[in-house]
């Protein structure tokens, strides 16, 4: 294991990332962790992450002295090298002139870190501060035309630091430089795979669970697929999986997560047709926010409600990312998002969690569904919000408008998918916009419903920008969309990318 030290940077879960390509496990860890804490932990190297402070203010986060006598090999990346260097008696100071970009680097003395990397390369930089005079003991190992000192080393304490960012692909042989490091000097050995994890990860379901049940709220969505289909290899029947169908998915969504778990998988699967509960409570109610309570809190009602109905079930499996746990876990983590999976359990269900994707990344949970056997359709399921089509039917939800929205969607769907764009387009869909207008078919007016198509790229949902999908294939949906479904007139393409707006429309 290596692990990384947050101190705040925006890469960090990038040099995660990046160990675990190399395949070796790594994971994040608050700068405030204690030298004790990573002895228990029992890493074979320690990355100390970028940040946004300046190593010699009285308040920038430092960490547990004691860390540089573990004899553990470090490495401190731009932050984390200037705290080693203010740590050990050299010279940090504020540099002329912030530096951000790509910058030659001239490597003069070659250690292990840069074994078999050529003299000069280019590099990613991105700070604000530098490293005048390297502490005493510590040779300066690389330059740079902006710094004196763009990575130094004391190769007889494994101490190493560098400037730039190596985890960053703009970084020429930044992988390289990481590999060295992993490799030769923390001496790791390549072990973290998918297949190693299913193998671990099944162990400790066994281990855990026993001869007890456990339960899962299956969506269809990717996480909660994977937890199912992992735990079912772990304990076949004694998974119970529930499908709540608010009757606010899209075409052919129930159907296809009945058919995958409860055919193909032969799991115990129990669908919840609730999709007149929701409608009627959603009846005459148009404002977006009150909408989304109600299914939220409706989703909720129905889950504990058919959950009290079932015995002796100890646990239940939640689909928790990696990714949820460092956002709201470690003290630097800017953004914050409040779980999306089941929460509001009643306080007398006495279920205990288990959450076996809680240390992997989205791309690798992907990886483990595939081995795993779940078809494409699910490992590579677009964002699909919780409230479903319910936010997407503008204003007040009825059958006949959910009809729309769903039939366009589809058709939507299918002409991006044949087009080859599924995967280049981050999410796609339509939305009825509560609007009619004036149209002409075959010689008649018509007064009819606008569809709005909305796809974006984007990294994570917090922005995006809006899909350059070619014409023709926006004409080819736009003519098949008033063609194929009934009582619509006219086809909107939305070019705004968020802020300022959102990429659901309500
Ligand atoms: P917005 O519309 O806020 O959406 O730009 C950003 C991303 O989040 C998804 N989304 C949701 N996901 N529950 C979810 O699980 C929700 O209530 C919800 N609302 C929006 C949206 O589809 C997009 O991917």
């Amino acid at each position: 294991t290596i692990i990384v030290l947050d101190f705040g940077g925006q890469y960090n879960q990038l040099i995660t990332r990046r160990i675990r390509d190399l395949g070796v496990y790594s994971e994040l860890h608050s700068h405030k962790i204690t030298a004790e804490e990573i002895k228990a932990l029992n890493p074979t190297g320690i990355i100390f992450s970028g940040g946004p402070n300046s190593a010699y203010a009285p308040d920038s986060p430092q960490c547990d002295e004691r860390i540089f006598e573990l004899g553990i090999p470090i490495l401190g990346i731009c932050y984390g090298m200037q705290l080693m260097t203010h740590h050990f008696g050299g010279k940090v100071e504020k540099a002329n002139h912030r530096e951000y970009g790509k910058a030659t680097i001239a490597i003069r003395e070659a250690n292990d870190l840069y074994k078999d990397l050529p003299e000069e390369q280019t590099v990613w930089m991105s700070h604000g501060d530098l490293v005048v005079a390297p502490p005493e003991d510590f040779q300066t190992d690389v330059t740079s035309p902006s710094c004196p000192v763009a990575g130094m080393s004391d190769p007889s304490r494994n101490l190493y630091g560098v400037q730039f960012h190596p985890e960053v692909r703009h970084s020429e042989y930044g992988n390289e430089l990481l590999k060295n490091f992993v490799m030769n000097i923390c001496k790791c050995e390549a072990a973290w795979s998918m297949e190693n994890f299913i193998e671990e990860e099944v162990e400790k379901v066994r281990n855990i669970v026993g001869d007890q049940k456990v339960l899962c709220a299956l969506s269809g969505g990717v996480d909660s697929s994977v937890v199912a289909a992992l735990i079912h290899k772990a304990i076949g029947d004694q998974l119970v999986c529930m499908f709540v169908d608010h009757g606010l998915l899209r075409e052919g969504e129930a159907d296809s997560v009945m058919k995958t778990f409860g055919e193909s998988f032969n799991m115990n699967l129990i669908k919840i047709d609730a999709k007149d509960r929701f409608l009627s409570k959603l009846e005459g109610v148009s404002d977006p926010e009150q909408k989304r309570k109600i299914i939220g809190n409706e989703f909720i009602y129905v889950f504990d409600e058919e959950a009290a109905k079932l015995e002796g079930i100890n646990y239940l499996a939640q689909g928790t990312l990696y990714t949820d746990i460092i956002e709201s876990g470690t003290d630097t983590a800017q953004t914050i998002k409040s779980h999306h999976n089941v929460g509001g359990l009643p306080e007398d269900m006495q279920f205990e969690l288990i959450e076996p994707l809680n240390a992997l990344f989205k791309d690798e949970v992907r990886k483990v569904g595939t081995e795993l056997g779940l078809p494409d359709e699910i490992v590579w399921r677009q964002p699909f919000p919780g409230p479903g089509l319910g936010i997407r039917v503008l204003g007040e939800v009825t059958e006949e408008k959910l009809k729309i929205v769903r039939e366009s969607d589809f058709i939507l769907r299918e002409e991006i998918k044949k087009a080859g764009l599924d995967r280049d387009i981050w999410q796609y869909f339509t939305a009825l916009p509560n609007m009619r207008s004036v149209g002409v078919m075959g010689d008649a007016r018509t007064y009819d419903y606008t569809v709005g198509i909305r796809a974006v790229t984007s990294i994570d949902g917090m922005t995006s920008d809006w899909a350059r999908i070619p014409w023709d294939v926006l004409e080819k949906i736009s003519t098949r969309i008033v063609n194929e479904v009934d009582h619509v007139n006219r086809i909107v393409y939305d070019i705004t990318s968020k802020p300022p707006s959102t990429i659901e429309w309500e």
